[in-house]
């Protein structure tokens, strides 16, 4: 029963989230991404992915939590080979306030930045992620939303050995903070309540986009994912558009150039 390994399994896909960040990068920049900072990194997997896809990766991952932090760091960074280990820096730090800069790209992914409640602190976040980035840097950050993210509600999902569970415990309209939680049960039925719990402003992508403009980004695009016609899901593959579907629940990725 170990919760970042159940969040690892359930949450996290790295290596399409690498995929898309690597390619969209090359594709907008016309060079190979080399230096990546993973901000709110918890267990730093998107970071150590990173590093073990090239010789010249270099990764930093930035949160708050020294026991999150030290699980990645015995689990993930550890797994990783001498000459990767040297590349990668796991910091416990606020991102409002992180002393590395002249990075190629930072990340901001799991919806993490909304944790920032109000405009000024999220625009001053998004400021900070600027100035770190070189001149040629891009911010990735990924967002949740469609009718039923404002709904109180719970959703399962089977993965391998155990039950993901999502709740949406809260909404308030007024405020659009809302609190979530993720259980975990085992096929044994041994269950882990709130083994994550989550206290979010659910912002929306013109507020997203206005902000990242307002903090300098030159861009600020958002990717949606295609949908597979053979089951009309979602197809893994996101595109730059202006043009989303009302869908019951979205999760796209925002790509911002400085
Ligand atoms: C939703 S988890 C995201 C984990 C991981 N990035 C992922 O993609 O799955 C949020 C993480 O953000 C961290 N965190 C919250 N506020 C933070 C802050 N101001 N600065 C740095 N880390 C923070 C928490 O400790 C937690 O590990």
């Amino acid at each position: 029963m170990d919760k970042h390994h159940f969040y690892q399994n359930s949450v996290q896909c790295v290596e399409a989230e690498i995929d898309f960040v690597a390619e969209t990068f090359q594709t907008l920049k016309k060079r190979p991404l080399k230096t990546l900072r993973e901000d709110f990194c918890g267990t730093a997997q998107t970071a150590c992915e990173w590093v073990s896809r090239g010789d010249n990766h270099m990764a930093w991952g930035v949160d708050l939590d020294p026991l999150v932090l030290q699980w990645g760091q015995d689990n993930n960074v550890t797994s990783l080979s001498w000459s990767q280990q040297k590349r990668i820096q796991l910091l416990e730090a606020d991102v409002l306030d992180v002393p590395v800069q002249c990075i190629d790209t930072v990340l901001a992914m799991n919806f993490s930045y909304f944790i920032f409640m109000e405009r000024p602190l999220m625009v001053s976040y998004f400021e900070s992620v600027y100035q770190s980035l070189n001149e040629d840097g891009v911010f990735f950050l990924d967002a949740f939303g469609g009718y039923e993210a404002h709904k109180v509600l719970t959703e399962e999902r089977e993965c391998d050995g155990f039950t993901y569970i999502w709740e949406q415990a809260t909404f308030n309209p007024i405020t659009s903070e809302m609190q979530c939680y993720i259980h975990f049960e085992t096929d044994e039925g041994v269950r882990m309540d709130r083994a994550f719990a989550y206290y979010w402003r659910l912002w929306t992508l013109p507020e997203i986009r206005e902000m990242l403009l307002e903090a300098g980004f030159k861009t600020a695009d958002v990717y949606w994912e295609g949908t597979d016609e053979s089951t009309g899901e979602g197809d893994g593959v996101y595109t730059k558009t202006m043009l989303g579907t009302p869908d019951a629940g979205w999760v796209c990725y925002i790509v911002a150039e400085k």
